[in-house]
């Protein structure tokens, strides 16, 4: 009896038939025609309005005029703006209290980092932990000193390099020419020794170290930062003290050079990753013992170093102290 139903049905068939069944030659449902038409006009007001048809030379530019690379261009120049209010103060601070300065610290920082991790790492490894001849920069054993200050005139003009004239330089000589081989040898068990706590000055190493040696290193061994001559009583080592690294280093002269980055990061670029070095663990000095008070500003040492050791001194001969003086 169904049977009959269908095949009177009141719609019409579109004479379509599968195995019996038939389709109803139904009309579409009036909200969906009404959408169909909705997405037509759609589409064509948005081709008019924005780029659409593509061109043998890019495409329509739509009557608004709205570019993607426009977009992202006053997009980059909105932040860039912004930014360089932040380059500018950063270039016109005091280094010694940038700190104090949350926002732009971080800034500052961040940006550094940056700056690290494309120009630096290579060299300095990832982490700032350094390799044989180049130093880590996370511990607070400095070869040449490690207020903020300090770490961007390193990077300013580099060391030992031959391009800038305010490279910081030094020559430790080559004792090859000067020393027999026994000699090297108790120098090297010598500064071995060292920083297992013995007498620097004491027995024959010792003799041989006051007389070649003291004059650079120190009596005390602790090295003497104006020269970037290194802490021997330290475990830290920027060579090594393997017996053969020793010998040839002391036959030939250790010579550690670094570019110098003042011409290439500007001092904007400098200040920023000095900024970011100095932060990484091993930093000296902070906004409060540096200027924060009128004595920290007068102190001969305004270094956070410890005034007690002798070799935290930076530059103990020069009497004209002060933090602003050092500060170049
Ligand atoms: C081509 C290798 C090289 C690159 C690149 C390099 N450095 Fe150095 N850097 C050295 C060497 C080598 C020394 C140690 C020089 C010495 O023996 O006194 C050094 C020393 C330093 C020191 C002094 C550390 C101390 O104990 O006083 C700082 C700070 C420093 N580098 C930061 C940087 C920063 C920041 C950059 C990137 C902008 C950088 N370096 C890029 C090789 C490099
Ligand atoms: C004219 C100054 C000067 C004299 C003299 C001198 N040194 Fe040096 N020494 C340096 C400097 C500067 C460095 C760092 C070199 C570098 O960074 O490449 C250094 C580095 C070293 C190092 C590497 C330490 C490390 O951490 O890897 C050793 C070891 C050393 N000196 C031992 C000696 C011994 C031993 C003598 C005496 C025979 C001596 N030095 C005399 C300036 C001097």
């Amino acid at each position: 009896m169904t049977d009959k139903k269908e095949i009177k049905p009141k719609v019409e068939t579109t004479g379509h038939s599968w195995d019996g069944i038939k389709e109803y030659n139904n009309p579409l449902p009036r909200w969906w025609l009404w959408t169909f038409y909705a997405t037509i006009a759609w589409a064509l007001i948005y081709t008019i309005l924005y780029p659409a048809w593509p061109l043998v030379n890019g495409a329509t530019g739509g009557v608004l005029g709205w570019s993607q690379r426009a977009e992202v261009a006053s997009e980059i120049e909105a932040v860039t703006a912004s930014q360089s209010q932040l380059r500018d103060a950063l270039v016109e601070t005091d280094l010694g209290v940038l700190a104090r300065n949350e926002e732009l610290h971080r800034y500052a920082v961040q940006a550094g980092g940056a700056l690290y991790r494309t120009n630096c790492s290579q060299c300095h490894g990832s982490g700032a932990a350094g390799a044989v001849g180049y130093p880590n920069l996370l511990d607070d054993d400095w070869l040449w000193g490690g207020r903020i200050e300090d770490i961007a005139l390193t990077i300013r003009h580099g060391i030992r390099n031959e391009d800038d004239p305010d490279a910081r330089f030094s020559q430790m000589p080559a004792f090859g020419d000067m020393l027999d081989r026994d000699q090297i040898a108790t120098l090297v068990d010598h500064v071995q020794s060292l920083p297992n706590g013995a007498d620097p000055l004491g027995g024959a190493g010792g003799a041989l170290f006051a007389e070649n040696c003291a004059s650079c290193h120190g009596d005390d061994a602790r090295g003497d930062r104006e020269i970037g001559a290194t802490n021997l009583t330290d475990a830290i080592w920027l060579y090594s003290p393997d017996d053969e690294i020793l010998t040839s280093l002391i036959s030939q002269g250790p010579y550690g050079v670094m570019p110098a980055w003042g011409d290439r990061l500007g001092e904007y670029g400098v200040r920023a990753v000095a900024a970011y070095v100095h932060q990484l663990g091993g930093g000296e000095g902070d906004a409060e013992t540096q200027i924060g008070d009128a004595q920290a500003a007068d102190a001969p040492i305004a270094t956070g170093a410890d005034p007690s050791n002798p070799a935290d001194v930076p530059f103990p001969e020069k009497g004209d102290g002060g933090a602003a003086s050092r500060s170049e």
